[in-house]
Formats: C-alpha cells, sequence, structure tokens
C-alpha cells in the first residue's frame, strides 16, 4: 500500500485525457498533473530540447514525493522514456506507447490497415512502429504527423469549422489512399477532436493511448503492491502558463468547477 500521489505530465492539456481515464480505473489515488503549457507543442522541437525539459519536470515531479512517474505524453515517450528510467531508478516510469502499441497488436489483424498519427517527433522516432512489429509482425502500419493539431486544441479551436478543416486538410488523402481503417491517436491530446475524427470518418476504429495508460498504471501498481489504501488529499494541477484557456478545458476534461480544482502555477526555470 502507497498513499502517495502519482505524478502525471504532458507539454500541455493533453495529458488531462489520460488523467480522466486513470480517475475513473483508480478513483482512491491522488494525481499530481504538470502541463508544460509555456513551452508547448514539444512535437516540432528537438528531442535535447525535449530532454531538458522532460529531466526539469521530473526533478519537480520527484520533489513531489511521487510513487510512480507517467509520461502522459507520446513524445517524450518516444524520446525521453530511457532518460527519465536512468535518473529515477527508485521510482516506476511510466510511458504510453508500449500499452498503446501491445493493444493495437492484440486487437488487429493482417487485414487491418493501421494510421498512427502523432507530432513530427513521434512519428520520425518509429517508436509505434518497433513496439507493434515485435508483438505482431505482418501488421500494415502507415504513419502521418499532424503538426498543427495540438496548438488548434491548446487554443481551444476544436468544436470548430478550422479544425474540421485541419483534420481533413492531414487525414483525407492519407486515410484514402492507404485505406486506413484503424487510427491510433499517438498523441495524447487527440482524444480532445475524437469526436472530430468520428464526424468525418464514422467507420474508423479509433484506438487512443490516453486511455491504454490507465491500465498500464493499474497493472504496475498491482505488481508494486503501490495501490493507495485510502482517498484522501487532493490532485493537483500545476501548469507553466496558467492561460484563461488551460483552466476553461481542465474544467471541460474533468467536468468540475474551478472552485472544486486544486490549479496552480509553477516556472520550471526559477
Ligand atoms: N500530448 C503530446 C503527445 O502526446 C503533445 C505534443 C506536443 O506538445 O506537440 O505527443
Amino acid at each position: 500500500m502507497d498513499n502517495r500521489p502519482i505524478g502525471f505530465f504532458d507539454s500541455g492539456l493533453g495529458g488531462l485525457t489520460s488523467i480522466v481515464h486513470t480517475m475513473k480505473l483508480l478513483p482512491e489515488e491522488r494525481i499530481i498533473f504538470f502541463g508544460d503549457t509555456a513551452r508547448t507543442p514539444y512535437g516540432s522541437k528537438s528531442p535535447e530540447t525535449i530532454r531538458q525539459f522532460t529531466m526539469q519536470i521530473g526533478d519537480f515531479l520527484v520533489k513531489q514525493n511521487v510513487k510512480m512517474i507517467v509520461i502522459a505524453c507520446n513524445t517524450v515517450s518516444a524520446t525521453c522514456l530511457a532518460d527519465l528510467r536512468k535518473a529515477y531508478p527508485d521510482i516506476p516510469v511510466i510511458g504510453v506507447i508500449s500499452p498503446t502499441a501491445k493493444v493495437a497488436a492484440d486487437l488487429c489483424s493482417e487485414e487491418d490497415r493501421i494510421g498512427i498519427i502523432a507530432t513530427k517527433v513521434t512519428v520520425r522516432s518509429n517508436a509505434y512502429e518497433k513496439k507493434i512489429l515485435e508483438k505482431h509482425p505482418g501488421l500494415k502500419l502507415f504513419s502521418k504527423a499532424c503538426p498543427a493539431f495540438v496548438p488548434l486544441i491548446e487554443e481551444g479551436i476544436i468544436d470548430n469549422e478550422i479544425m474540421d478543416l485541419t483534420i481533413k486538410y492531414y487525414l483525407d488523402d492519407f486515410v484514402c489512399e492507404n485505406n486506413i481503417n484503424t487510427l491510433i491517436l499517438g498523441c495524447t491530446h487527440y482524444p480532445l477532436i475524437s469526436e472530430n475524427l468520428k464526424r468525418i470518418y464514422p467507420e474508423m476504429r479509433i484506438i487512443s493511448s490516453s486511455k491504454e495508460v490507465a491500465t498500464a498504471v493499474e497493472i504496475e501498481l498491482r505488481k508494486r503492491d503501490m495501490f493507495a489504501g485510502r482517498t484522501g488529499g487532493e490532485n493537483v494541477f500545476y501548469a507553466s502558463d496558467l492561460s484563461e484557456n488551460f483552466v476553461n478545458m481542465i474544467k471541460t476534461v474533468l467536468g468540475k468547477e474551478e472552485t472544486e480544482l486544486n490549479i496552480k502555477f509553477k516556472n520550471l526555470d526559477i
């Protein structure tokens, strides 16, 4: 039994989509979230810069006495998972890509045509391809970077014609030419546009990295006998820039009023 909080982080508000699933699955767990909203997006930055930001966040979470670190970001999972594990050998560190790749490998057959949509960094890393094909060789995989999705989502441009046009700009030809029937949302921001995706491609099977990481957290806590024994303490949501949109998005994603949420500003450069 371990009543310390679980530390989640993302480049911005995408990681909140993982938290929602974790809260449903493990309601007794306490969460500390850090969204690097001042420096988002990470997905078009160099691996060196992403690593520097990631280690600052890791140190901050460890100082908050977390029992586990969840990288609620595909871009960081693709580039810095090993760095975090090396830096904090006593704390389990979970990334989003392996659990999602496992689900895709189990669920899909050779007849499926699987599209992986993600940031430029995640696509360039081929992390999904490697993990999926390791588990299920022969699956047909296609990947597509969609770099404009994250900035639009961070701006709250979601339920909107601009987002629909951007989705079609990136995905219409990709889906049609490759005959895609399954889409892996390889960025934790993308569940926030899953309604748009379902409306535009109604037949598409969607696999979400945000959902799968919650199951991985449960498995890891069980394996290490680290479940929280009681509900207690508040979840805390830190951001490096407390924009109006970040606050609005937390309220929408978690379905709570601002007064019910402990939202704090934290500048990691200081
Ligand atoms: N949510 C991140 C991911 O899963 C964000 C990407 C970004 O900052 O570009 O990759």
